[in-house]
């Protein structure tokens, strides 16, 4: 049996974030509801159990209280925030309401390293946000780490292999915070370091089995990231029950259909529809020129689209989606926090709930950089795995204003050879996005002889994190020369390459 780290969620925003961290550590772990009862843990070979934080205090009417039982199964528990008030509330010390809130940065000092502790400095810099706090031990608990507020900020039951912190370890901003988790999970539960990528994809592969049985599942391939490694996971699992529908909306990219069709129908021999619908796509956004209308009408035709491709293909149970962990805000319902708040651009158009399809979603408990792993390790090229990110809407507002065939045209032969040239001197890798916008504006410029009055094309290559603030990205000038001569050489219909230098904010990354 798979040694199982418990992490009982007590509606923390944070739960998954600490099932990542124990995922980094190597180790297997489940999140539970809190009112797990202990024999079920036992029964799933629990060698560990993380008490999340969570909103709810120990004293509210809506407290969410465990099974007492789950600290007498003789196995370790981490009480991380919540789950120290928890230890106090419930195991005869005392929780209080504190006079300082500590909310932000705060310094822990560490009094008695024991084993949660190992190999830490004397003070780190920690993360807190709660209201409450212990104020008396429970009988068997001393402290080992204190903060200004709060006496009790660390303590631990070496007996009874019971350890709380009021800080929490699982967040970027404590320092240590990982190396705190770990010696929870190695040294105090000695849990093995044994769970890799592979062992997230044979579980899945499984899962996948197990749920979608002998049904047929539909699958909305973009090309992008998330739906292909959904895409080459599900065909792992389920093979042939698998149908992948990639819409032509005629806004892709140069040699973007031809390389999906080499790779998912060619390589990975996936059961895969491509719906030509470019001519539709551009006859609804004729005349159209507001961004905000383009992008209705390209999310509306596509529902469209898609909708009308899985009649032909007949009758299926599942939607399978790329859903990936920031894509979902999910926790358990504590008071009026409600149980699961799906941000609704991940569900196609309400599909689901009108043709009756249920979600499958392999890739929702994990992060962006976890996925990549899963799609090396599933032997997705580089080129799919690491690609930057592309807007669903596409060229349809990389074009300003309104979208005909020849800008389009003309927007993809400038964007393949900026892409080219990002690609030959590793930019490409770097950067976080890298594109062309096509701007609806001719200026002059002189061939040979010859007046030269033709549209202008404006290169963007920003650096990001996560896309809610960029800079743009500092490019040698051989490089920029490079790509603005090859532009106006090679693309007709161009006289002019202007490079933009806005950050975001105030502008954004995208033109429209
Ligand atoms: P902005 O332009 O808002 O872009 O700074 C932030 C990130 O989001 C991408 N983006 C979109 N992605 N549909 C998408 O799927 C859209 O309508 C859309 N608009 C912008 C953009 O490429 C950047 O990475």
């Amino acid at each position: 049996m798979q040694q199982t780290i418990a992490v009982l969620d007590f509606g923390s925003q944070y739960t998954q974030v600490i099932a990542r961290r124990i995922r980094e550590c190597q180790v297997y772990s489940k999140i539970y509801h809190y009112t797990t009862t202990p024999a079920q843990l036992q029964a799933d070979g629990v060698v560990g159990i993380i008490l999340s934080g969570g909103p709810s205090s120990v004293f509210a009417k809506t407290a969410p209280i465990p099974d007492r039982g789950i600290f007498k199964l003789g196995v370790p528990v981490l009480g991380i925030c919540y789950g120290i008030q928890l230890f106090g509330h419930l195991l005869g010390g005392k929780a209080a309401k504190s006079d300082h809130r500590e909310y932000g940065n705060g310094i822990l000092t560490i009094k008695k390293p024991g084993r949660l502790f190992a190999g830490l400095p004397k003070k780190i810099r920690v993360w807190n946000s709660h209201g409450d706090k212990v104020i008396a031990l429970p009988p068997g608990f001393q402290a080992i780490g204190t903060t200004e507020n709060s006496p009790y900020a660390a303590i631990e039951d070496r007996k009874r292999n019971l350890y709380g912190i009021q800080f929490h370890p699982e967040v970027f901003h404590t320092e240590h915070g990982v190396e705190v988790i770990r010696n929870f999970l190695v040294g105090v539960c000695g849990a093995k370091q044994d769970w890799t990528t592979k062992d997230f994809i044979a579980h899945a592969v499984e899962n996948i089995r197990t749920t979608v049985g002998q049904s047929r599942v539909i699958l909305g391939l973009s090309g992008g990231v998330d739906s292909s490694v959904a895409a080459a996971l599900i065909h792992k699992a389920i093979g042939k029950q698998l149908t992948c529908v990639f819409v032509d909306n005629g806004l892709l990219r140069k040699g973007e259909r031809e390389a999906v069709v080499e790779l998912y129908g060619k390589h990975f021999h996936i059961d895969l529809r491509v719906v030509d619908a470019a001519k539709l796509f551009l006859r609804r956004l004729k005349g159209v020129s507001d961004p905000e209308k383009k992008r209705k009408i390209i999310g509306l035709t596509f529902v469209e689209v898609f909708e009308k491709s899985l009649k032909s293909i007949g009758h299926a149970d599942y939607l399978a989606q790329g859903t990936l962990y920031p894509d979902v805000i999910e926790s358990v319902a504590i008071g009026n926090n409600p149980a699961a708040l799906i941000k609704s651009h991940h569900n196609v158009g309400g599909l689901p709930e009108r043709m009756k399809l249920k979600l499958l979603e392999p890739l929702r408990e994990l992060f962006k950089d976890e996925v990549r792993r899963v799609g090396s390790a599933l032997g997705l090229p580089k080129e799919v795995v690491w690609r930057q990110p592309f807007p669903g809407p596409g060229l349809g507002v990389r074009v300003l204003g309104e979208v005909s065939a020849e800008k389009l045209e003309i927007l993809r032969n400038a964007d393949a050879i900026l892409q080219e040239e990002m690609m030959a001197c590793g930019r490409y890798w770097k950067v976080w996005q890298s594109f062309c916008v096509f701007l609806p504006v001719k200026s002059v410029g002189v061939v040979g002889d010859e007046r030269n009055y033709a549209w202008v094309i404006a290169v963007r290559v920003v650096e990001s994190i996560d896309a809610m603030t960029a800079d743009w990205a500092r490019l040698p000038h051989e490089l920029l020369q490079k790509i603005s001569s090859r532009i106006t050489n090679e693309v007709r219909g161009v006289s002019r390459v202007v490079l933009d230098i806005s950050s975001k904010p105030p502008a954004t990354i995208e033109w429209e």
